[in-house]
């Protein structure tokens, strides 16, 4: 028979239990690679959280299993407000930026399943190399050029409706969502400018300060550059940033046409 002292003991541990939050669990699947170790392969690697003791976007998710649970997983973030593009990843399937992408709710026992951006050499885990990517980006001189020097101390004037024409492009984040969702990017890369450096390039077409656009037009005469776009509209689909780099190039064609 049980004392008073252990019945008073077994009803506050049964209330304490009633008055605790049920753990909201959720499983991430992430891509793990080290290049420390060279001779293991890729692997996909299970970590559970409670999900009432994590932010809500995926960044928060893989800072929380970074800082406690796993301090190897590597991947990059930095502004955590859709600005700076470096948290892009492949978020079930979907390229995206983790730090604006909720974790989905509606499905608690479903796994969430996170990859690098595709089709990129990667550097460690989540982190692609966008190296190349830079390159091409350099490529297409994404800076004001002019034939005319200003005139000393003056700003180059815009009318509101030659700067409204830079809408839709200046947004462009680099983030390389787009570009890695392109299956003409996947098998081109090495020719095929692809949609994010594109949308840049176009976005120096369009500014009415520029002087070079003839320039920028001879550089993407050839059959890649641009022509290897096959208008299938992954890019416009992917864009966190709601973008449309399909119709950028569509424009470049478009002046290509008529020049
Ligand atoms: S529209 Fe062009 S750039 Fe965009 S995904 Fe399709 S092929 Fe790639
Ligand atoms: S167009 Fe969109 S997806 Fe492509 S790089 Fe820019 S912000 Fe990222
Ligand atoms: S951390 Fe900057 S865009 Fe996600």
């Amino acid at each position: 028979m049980r004392s008073l002292a252990q019945r008073g003991f077994a009803a506050s541990a049964a209330s304490q239990m009633a008055s605790e939050k049920p753990v909201n669990s959720k499983s991430f699947k992430i891509y793990r690679w080290n290049p420390d170790k060279p001779t293991e392969k890729p692997r996909m690697q299970e970590y559970k959280l409670d999900l009432s003791k994590t932010g809500p976007m995926v960044l928060d998710a893989l800072i929380k299993i970074k800082n406690e649970v796993d301090s190897t997983l590597t991947f990059r973030r930095s502004c955590r407000e859709g600005i700076c593009g470096s948290c892009a990843m492949n978020i079930d399937g979907k390229n995206t930026l983790a730090c604006i992408t909720h974790i989905p709710k509606d499905q608690p026992t479903k796994e969430l399943v996170i990859y690098p951006l595709p089709h990129m050499f990667v550097v460690k885990d989540l982190v692609p190399d966008m190296t190349y990517f830079y390159k091409q980006y350099a490529s297409i001189k994404p800076w004001l050029q002019r034939k005319d020097a200003p005139e000393s101390n003056k700003e180059l004037l815009q009318s509101p409706e030659d700067r409204k024409k830079l809408d839709g492009l200046y947004e462009c984040i680099l983030c390389a969502c787009c570009s890695t969702a392109c299956p003409s990017y996947w098998w081109n890369q090495d020719v095929y400018l692809g949609p994010s450096v594109l949308l840049q390039a176009y976005r120096w077409m369009a500014d009415s300060r520029d002087q070079y656009l003839n320039e920028r037009l001879e550089q993407m005469e050839n059959a890649f550059s641009v022509y290897r776009c096959h208008t299938i509209m992954n890019c416009t689909r992917t864009c966190p940033k709601h973008l449309n780099p399909g119709s950028a190039i569509a424009q470049i064609k478009l002046l290509l046409a008529k020049n």
